[in-house]
């Protein structure tokens, strides 16, 4: 290295022209050299034939590269002026006398599925009360026994050292676009103040044969160039999305020890890591939930709504307090005690409703905040909070958001904006 410098210095000083050509073969064998070094390196490190330890002193000892470092502090500007809004509204919480860290019992250290087996459960399709559902519920119904899938696309490397907060989207095989968007504006891989960020996409198999067709390998070069997409063998339908959770709780059990936080959500909503971070701070949480909480909601009963339950599958007055699908932060020990609730209960065609059924299960209260904004906002098209980039400043979660409304108010809020002070909501 010091010789090299050397060589660099002479050209600098001198001109090219004085370069003898023994030099500038000397240094493009050096080069080659370190290229070839770096290349083994990499692929060691890939094939996991250098233990996480060693992976982090040399990742301390090589810097990220400058461009990274001042993004970083730009980033820690803006973080910087802004007030303190979050740690002033950070809902009170009961320290829990375990540490962070603790381990809860742990399976398989890889995914254990390999076929999919899944036969129709026909113990009560004789029944009355069977043959009087709608279709959907028939078909949810018949398999819902069957829980676990193999993987398509997997990537237990995202999970590799210590990650501060990991993104998972759900998202499905013809959502490219809005994948493409979350890459480039909130779930872009950084690290904030020496916190890694990672990003993955939670996907099944397409329910239609010519998108599966045609559509399934676009995505394996998805996949191939960004490396960030879970596949499961399960056909995506609303009322598999119950499955996604329950798969993403075993993989994140099986793979994931050392994420502090989960942030999960859909793929057309507005997120604001600046202020994720802002608002988890410092202090360890144990047992963290916080999202767009409904408190006593009661099952829908009207047929024609998105999200009808008839009696017979769910007979009580009011759902688990549940945080809306859209958006939610969870600490990782949670998620882990969540997987092992998942298992003790039959599956719940709504996705987030069935999450609250884990967290009453594990005695957790979900915490409701203002700045997660899952539901509502769309209602309302001529709020003028629809199109104010000081109002998605100040907020954590909105829905709803598509590619190009999206770009465009991240850029708004990443820009030089000014706002007066967090627009306090409600
Ligand atoms: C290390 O690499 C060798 C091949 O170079 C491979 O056979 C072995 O399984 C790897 N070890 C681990 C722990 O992955
Ligand atoms: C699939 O399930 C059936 C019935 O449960 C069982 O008899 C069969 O061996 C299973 N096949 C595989 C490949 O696991
Ligand atoms: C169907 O009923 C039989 C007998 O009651 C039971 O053993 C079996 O587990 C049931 N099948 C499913 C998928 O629940
Ligand atoms: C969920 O996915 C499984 C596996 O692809 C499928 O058999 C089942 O019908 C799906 N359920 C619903 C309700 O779409
Ligand atoms: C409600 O559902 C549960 C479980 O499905 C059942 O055991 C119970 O008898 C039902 N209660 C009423 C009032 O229908
Ligand atoms: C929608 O928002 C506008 C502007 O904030 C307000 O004037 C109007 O009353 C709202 N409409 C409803 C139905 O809430």
């Amino acid at each position: 290295m010091p010789s090299l410098r050397c060589h660099w210095s002479l050209h600098s000083c001198c001109g090219m022209s004085r370069m003898t050509v023994r030099e500038r073969w000397r240094i493009y064998r050096r080069l080659s050299l370190m290229f070839f070094l770096a290349v083994v390196t990499v692929t060691m490190v890939q094939r996991g034939n250098i233990s996480t330890g060693l992976q982090f002193e040399m990742e301390r000892q090589h810097p990220q590269p400058e461009a990274v470092s001042s993004g970083a502090r730009q980033k820690r500007g803006v973080y910087l002026k802004a007030n303190s809004f979050w740690k002033a509204r950070k809902p009170k919480q009961e320290h829990t006398t375990e540490p962070p860290w603790t381990m809860e019992a742990r399976g398989a250290q890889t995914w254990d599925v390999t076929s999919a087996n899944c036969t129709a459960n026909l113990n009560f399709s004789g029944t009355e009360w069977f043959a009087g559902l709608e279709p959907n519920f028939k078909q949810f119904l018949l398999y819902r026994h069957c829980r676990y899938f193999p993987m398509i696309m997997n990537h237990p490397e995202k999970c590799q050292g210590e990650v501060h907060l990991l993104i998972v989207v759900k998202s499905v095989i013809t959502q490219h676009d809005r994948r493409e968007v979350i890459r480039n504006t909130w779930g872009k891989e950084q690290e904030i103040d020496g916190k890694r960020i990672k990003t993955l996409f939670l996907l099944g198999t397409s329910s239609n044969e010519v998108e599966k067709a045609n559509h399934q390998k676009l995505l394996e070069y998805e996949d191939q160039i960004y490396g960030d997409i879970l596949q499961w063998d399960f056909m995506d339908s609303f009322f598999n999305l119950t499955l996604k959770e329950t798969s993403f709780l075993k993989w994140f059990s099986t793979y994931c020890s050392q994420v502090r936080y989960i942030f999960k959500g859909d793929d057309d909503v507005f997120v604001n890591i600046q202020n994720i971070f802002e608002f988890l701070g410092d202090t360890g949480m144990g047992n963290l939930f916080v999202g767009d909480v409904l408190f006593k909601a009661k099952p829908i009963r009207k047929k024609e709504n998105k999200y009808y339950i008839p009696q017979a599958l769910y007979n009580k007055t009011y759902y688990p307090p549940y945080a809306g699908g859209g958006g939610f932060l969870m600490d990782g020990p949670l998620a882990r005690k969540l997987y092992g609730a998942s298992e003790t209960l039959d599956l719940y065609p709504i996705d987030d409703v069935f999450l609250g059924m884990c967290l009453e299960v594990v005695q957790v209260s979900p915490i409701k905040h203002n700045a997660f904004k899952t539901f509502g906002l769309v209602k309302n098209k001529s709020s003028k909070l629809n199109k104010e980039p000081c109002f998605f400043k100040s907020m954590i979660v909105v829905h709803k958001l598509l590619p190009p409304d999206l770009s465009h108010m991240w850029e708004l809020v990443n820009s030089d904006l000014v706002c007066a002070q967090k627009v306090e909501i409600l």
